[in-house]
Order: C-alpha cells, then sequence, then structure tokens
C-alpha cells in the first residue's frame, strides 16, 4: 500500500516554480518530456536540501512456494540502481519455503533469520532506520488452510521485530495477489527501460504468461480508473502507485487457470477426455496438471489447427457475457484500453515458445526480440500440420515433453493474444526475457517493483512532512 502524501504549502510552490521556469524555456512540444524530467531532478535536488543521505536501500523478501528468497536494492539520489559487489542487487535464497512449515510458524520465520542477517548487514548501520523492509508471499502461502498463513505472517512480524533495526511495517508483510504482483512486475520493467517518472502514454504494457496463470498490467487514464468496476470478491483491477513523484493508475488483471500449462487442462476439459484436435498426429499419452490425469491423444483425423482454434476459444470463454463496456475474456473488465498499452513487452512463456520455435532467433545469447501475434499463428499451421515422429526434426529446440502440446501451445499463445486480450495480430510486441539495464541483463521480477515503491513512496513522504 502506497503510503497518503502529505502536501503542504512549501514544496508545492517549489513544484510550481521550477514548472513556471520550464515553461518560459521550452515552448517545443518537448516540453512535456522535460518537465517531468526536470520533475525527477527537483524531487532528488530536494532530497540533498531536506537530507545529506545520497544512497537508499529496501529490503525485500520473496516468499515463495519452493523457497524463500531475499534481495537487497541500492538507488542513489537520483533513483538509479547502483551495484552491491558485482551486480545490481544483493540476493540469497533458502530452500524450502515458508509453506513447508504449516504447522510450525516460529520455524517458519526463523527459516528466513539467516536471509535477514545477511540483508542487514548488506545496509551501512546509519541508514538502517530508514531502510524499508518487506516480504511478500505468493502462490504457496496463498493455498495455506486454515489461518496457518497467518499464523506464519505473525511470526515474520515478530522475527523482523525482534531481529531487525530496518524500518518496517506490519501491513509490508502480506500476501500479494496475483494483481499485485502483476503490477510490481511493470513497475520493474519500466524502471529498467527509463520509463517511471514518464507521462503513462510513455509506459509499456506487460503481459506474463507464467504456468499457472497469465497477467496483463498497464497504466491507464485517471478517467478510465474511475470506471472501473469494484469486485465484490476477488482482486482489485486498478492499483494506485506513487512512483518517482509520479501518480500512475495500473490495470492490471491475473488470470487463473490460464497459465500455459493451466490452460492445456483447460483445453482438454472442452474435449471432455477424449480426442483432442491440438494433440500432434501420432501422439498417445496422457497430461497431467494438478493431479488431475488427461487423455492426450488425437482424433483419427489427426491434429488440426481450425478445429485446436474452435476448441481454444471455448476454453478461453471469449463469448461469457460482459458486464462492463468492455472486456477481455471470460467477462473480465479490459481496463479500456489506451495509451498505456500501445507498447507491449511480452514475457515468459510467451518469449520461451517464440524463441524455441523460432518465431524469433534461437541463439543461445538472444533475451529478447519483436514478432507479432500473426507469427505465432504462422508457426502454429506449420505444428498443427506435422506429425509426433517429425516434430523434432522440424522444431529441434522445443523440450521433448513439450513437443506433443505444440500445436496446442501456439493455437493457445495466439488465441491468447488476438481473440483473449484483443490485439491486433499485426501488432509487433516486443518478447523479452531480460532487459539491458546499464549494459547489465537483468531479469524483471517483482521484488525490484515492490522495492522502487517502498523508496520512491517513503522519499515523498518524508519529503512532505
Ligand atoms: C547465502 O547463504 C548461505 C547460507 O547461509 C551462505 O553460506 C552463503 O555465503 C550466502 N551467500 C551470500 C552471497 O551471501
Ligand atoms: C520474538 O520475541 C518474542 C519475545 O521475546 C518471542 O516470544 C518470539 O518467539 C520471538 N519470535 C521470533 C520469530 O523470533
Ligand atoms: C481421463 O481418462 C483416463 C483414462 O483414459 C483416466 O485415467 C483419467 O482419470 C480421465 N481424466 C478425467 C479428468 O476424467
Ligand atoms: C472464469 O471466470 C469465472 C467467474 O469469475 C471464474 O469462477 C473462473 O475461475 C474463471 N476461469 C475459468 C477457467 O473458468
Amino acid at each position: 500500500m502506497a503510503r497518503k502524501q502529505k502536501k503542504p504549502f512549501i514544496p508545492l510552490f517549489l513544484i510550481s516554480f521550477i514548472f513556471v521556469l520550464l515553461q518560459s524555456h521550452s515552448v517545443s512540444n518537448a516540453a512535456d518530456e522535460e518537465t517531468f524530467q526536470a520533475l525527477n531532478r527537483k524531487f532528488s535536488l530536494n532530497g540533498i536540501l531536506v537530507s545529506q543521505e545520497s544512497e537508499k536501500y529496501a529490503v525485500i523478501f520473496d516468499a515463495g512456494s519452493t523457497g524463500s528468497r531475499v534481495h537487497v536494492f541500492r538507488f542513489d539520489k537520483n533513483m538509479d540502481l547502483l551495484r552491491i559487489g558485482n551486480d545490481f542487487e544483493f540476493f540469497n535464497s533458502t530452500k524450502p519455503g515458508l509453506s513447508a512449515y504449516a504447522d510450525d510458524p516460529k520455524a517458519a520465520a526463523l527459516s528466513l533469520k539467516p536471509l535477514l542477517v545477511q540483508g542487514q548487514a548488506v545496509v551501512p548501520e546509519d541508514l538502517r532506520p530508514h531502510t524499508p523492509i518487506k516480504l511478500g508471499a505468493t502462490a504457496g502461502l496463498r493455498m495455506l488452510k486454515n489461518g496457518a498463513a497467518d499464523r506464519i505472517l505473525e511470526a515474520v512480524r515478530d522475527l523482523f521485530n525482534n531481529e531487525s533495526s530496518l524500518e518496517y511495517e506490519a501491513e509490508w508483510v502480506s500476501i500479494l495477489d496475483g494483481s499485485q504482483e502483476g503490477s510490481y512486475m511493470w513497475i520493474a520493467m519500466n524502471y529498467m527501460l527509463g520509463k517511471i517518472g514518464k507521462p503513462y502514454s510513455q509506459t509499456i504494457a506487460t503481459l506474463d504468461l507464467g504456468g499457472g496463470s497469465v497477467q496483463m498490467t498497464y497504466a491507464i487514464s485517471e478517467e478510465n480508473a474511475a470506471k472501473a468496476p469494484i469486485p465484490n470478491e476477488g482482486e482489485a483491477y486498478v492499483h494506485e502507485k506513487y512512483l518517482l513523484g509520479k501518480k500512475y493508475y495500473l490495470y492490471a488483471h491475473s488470470y487463473l487457470y490460464y497459465g500455459q500449462l493451466a490452460a492445456r487442462a483447460e483445453i482438454f476439459k472442452v474435449t471432455r477426455n477424449s480426442s483432442n484436435p491440438c494433440i500432434l498426429d501420432g501422439y498417445d499419452g496422457f497430461y497431467t496438471y494438478g493431479g488431475v490425469v488427461y487423455k492426450a491423444s488425437p482424433p483419427r483425423s489427426g491434429s488440426s489447427f481450425k478445429k485446436c482454434r474452435e476448441v481454444t476459444l471455448k476454453a478461453l470463454k471469449v463469448k461469457a457475457p460482459c458486464n462492463y463496456d468492455k472486456c477481455t475474456f471470460n467477462g473480465t473488465w479490459s481496463g479500456g484500453g489506451g495509451a498505456g498499452q500501445k507498447n507491449v513487452y511480452a514475457a515468459s512463456f510467451f518469449f520461451d515458445i517464440a524463441k524455441e520455435s523460432g518465431i524469433i532467433s534461437a541463439d543461445k545469447d538472444v533475451y529478447s526480440g519483436r514478432a507479432r501475434p500473426i507469427d505465432y499463428r504462422d508457426a502454429a499451421s506449420v505444428a498443427c500440420k506435422t506429425k509426433y515422429e517429425d516434430v523434432k526434426s522440424v522444431f529441434p529446440n522445443i523440450y521433448d515433453e513439450d513437443l506433443p502440446y505444440l500445436c496446442m501451445d501456439l493455437v493457445y499463445e495466439y488465441s491468447l493474444l488476438v481473440d483473449g486480450l484483443g490485439l491486433d495480430p499485426y501488432k509487433k510486441i516486443t518478447l523479452v526475457n531480460k532487459i539491458n539495464y546499464k549494459n547489465t541483463l537483468m531479469g524483471a521480477a517483482w521484488p525490484l517493483g515492490s522495492a522502487i515503491e517502498a523508496v520512491s513512496s517513503l522519499t515523498n513522504w518524508r519529503m512532505f512532512q
């Protein structure tokens, strides 16, 4: 949760003063750009005036289902990342995850202690009281029953209280839902691309296709944010974020059951455990997801792009009733589209399958590429015509366990992009695995986004005190 800003008279006056100065110097349409940069500069300038701190740290715990990780980030006064050793973060991890200690909350918390000690040691002592420490728990903890997750989080709060001198609030130890994860991912990616602080029309939209769920996040206008339906249950559609002195309305939605591996199960469910036209001709086996077994074999006529599309569109529920002005699929509010969705960056399985199937270069040092949704369709129509015994020679870079599902996966990704999320089939999108940040390749993950929000809203808060 972002803290509420207090805005007394003097800082506002300063901001307006600099606005006026700038306006009088720049008359071109570059004015907007310069104003925002100036705001950032001013923001850090003010930081110098208010305190002597030239760097800021944030300690973020990612409590995942398979393990816990600590990330320590270090920012300079302009909110650029500084190195800690050779990398732009300090990182360490431990196994198993918190959810493995369901019956012993204290042991769960103590499993984090070595990471806490190491993470805290990275932060200079005098900065510790101003260094936020946060923990976000994802999938594993979400699934624990009967209050076990709450008891674990409470024990973690005790640990942070007992053992750390970092700045900490009870609500900073929490379970992240899919849309919060998506919005932190958006922050991380836009930050690494230098977009944070710019008007929302210059930010990028992020699509993250995981195994279990798929997330879409993009910045929307205040007008569209005001139209957001209030979910009576489930996750909020819009997250308000203050980042580097600028306010964004992020539309974020996580579609559970529509990640790549989960979607296979949804597609099998449509054909009711009999033959499925998305399975390559000549394959006869089973697909297991979430402990459920589905028969995986094609009809006698073999796999078919056209029939696979029909089944996939049913699984996507593109015809589900829409109670809002505009929906994506399965009755989900679309966010209204707009300028924040113009540039799309798609990650995880979107990238992997594009690289493995030759939609983008398969060279091992390729970490991003550009493609259009229609390219997934073209690859799908080849895959769906290929027999299982030949598929390895036509698509040599696909992992063996994914080969029977190649037609299915490519048809799914094409349909998800175009029929589900409403992208133009000919629109160029960026497929991304790593981003080049100051000549270092970095993966975008939510902890960086959480750190940026924590540090930049703390700064705001202190600046306006
Ligand atoms: C990570 O933690 C382990 C176990 O506590 C420790 O041995 C190792 O040195 C740590 N790594 C770093 C980079 O601090
Ligand atoms: C924190 O300290 C309290 C009081 O000393 C103790 O009861 C509790 O077990 C401690 N918890 C952890 C996780 O260290
Ligand atoms: C599908 O059929 C197989 C046997 O062909 C069976 O073992 C499996 O449990 C069935 N799955 C579902 C979801 O009905
Ligand atoms: C689709 O939406 C419904 C209603 O919100 C939800 O219960 C369901 O889990 C969603 N996903 C699938 C795959 O049906």
